[in-house]
Formats: C-alpha cells, sequence, structure tokens
C-alpha cells in the first residue's frame, strides 16, 4: 500500500513540475486596465450588462459572449457604441453618455487582451496547458 502513495506522490510531483514548465509563459503578464477602462467595468458592473452577455464564457446567455469582441475585425468601435447606445428589441437602451459608452468600450478591449472566450479543442497541450495564438 505505502508503495503505492509513494507511486502516486511521485506521480504527482512530475505532473505539477511539467505543468509550470511546459506553461505559456506570456499568459502570465498582466495587462492592468487603464482608468477609462476601470470606469468602463464599473458602469459595466452597476448596468448588469453580465445578466445578459457572458465574459470568459459566464455570465446570462441571451445575448452573446463579449470577450473578444474588441479583436473581431468585422466590428469596430462604432459598431460597438451603437449597441449600447441605442440597444436593440432584446437588448435595453441603458441611456449611456457617449462618454460612459467610450468606456465600456475600453473595457471591453481590456477583457480582449485578457484572455479568450474559448479554447479551440486543438490548442489544448497534453499537459493540459494552451496555447494563445498571441
Ligand atoms: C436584457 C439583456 C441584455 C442586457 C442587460 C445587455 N445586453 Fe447587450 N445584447 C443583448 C442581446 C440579446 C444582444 C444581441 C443583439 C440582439 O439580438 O438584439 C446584445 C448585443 C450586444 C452587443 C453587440 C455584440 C455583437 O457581437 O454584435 C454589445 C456590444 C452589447 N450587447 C453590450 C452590452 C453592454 C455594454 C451592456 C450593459 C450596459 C449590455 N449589452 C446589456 C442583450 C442584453
Amino acid at each position: 500500500m505505502i508503495r503505492l502513495w509513494i507511486g502516486l506522490f511521485i506521480a504527482f510531483a512530475i505532473y505539477t513540475c511539467m505543468v509550470y514548465y511546459y506553461c505559456d509563459k506570456s499568459q502570465k503578464t498582466e495587462i492592468s486596465p487603464s482608468s477609462n477602462a476601470l470606469v468602463g467595468w464599473n458602469i459595466w458592473q452597476n448596468k448588469n450588462c453580465q445578466s445578459c452577455h457572458q465574459i470568459y464564457g459566464l455570465g446570462g446567455y441571451m445575448g452573446p459572449d463579449l470577450t473578444n469582441l474588441a479583436s473581431d475585425t468585422t466590428k469596430n468601435d462604432l459598431y460597438i457604441s451603437s449597441f449600447i447606445k441605442y440597444g436593440t428589441a432584446k437588448m435595453p437602451n441603458f441611456n449611456l453618455s457617449d462618454s460612459e459608452i467610450a468606456k465600456i468600450v475600453s473595457f471591453l478591449k481590456w477583457v480582449d487582451k485578457s484572455g479568450k472566450n474559448r479554447v479551440s479543442k486543438e490548442k489544448v497541450t497534453w499537459t493540459g496547458n494552451y496555447k494563445l495564438d498571441n
């Protein structure tokens, strides 16, 4: 029985080392939010955008995941701002000012740099880590 425990401990130790060794170091660089992004984050929370939208796949499912909206080349700042400014039949108009909207856009840009909403299976390495494109 003791051999089994020792074996399991060694396997655990080796696996732990591998997870750290093979992880993508670039993911560890923290990008701190600008002051505008922080204000935008606050508005995001006060208006409870997360009740309908997900970030990193977490949140409500009525609207789309917005994690990587900012790097979607088919959608520019004006596109994003227009949605927030006017709302749609399903999304309420929050009557936000243009400067508040610009701050939400900088928040969404910061979120976009911080991670991916979905990791494709192909990118997951055998250690369980994954590689980011950028
Ligand atoms: C009641 C649910 C709801 C809330 C709350 C909500 N949204 Fe939405 N939002 C939606 C839906 C649904 C869509 C998709 C457009 C549609 O179907 O009308 C959307 C679309 C968007 C889009 C465009 C996304 C794309 O890829 O086209 C942005 C940007 C957006 N919302 C931002 C926000 C922000 C910022 C807030 C908070 C201030 C917010 N939403 C709050 C429901 C919501």
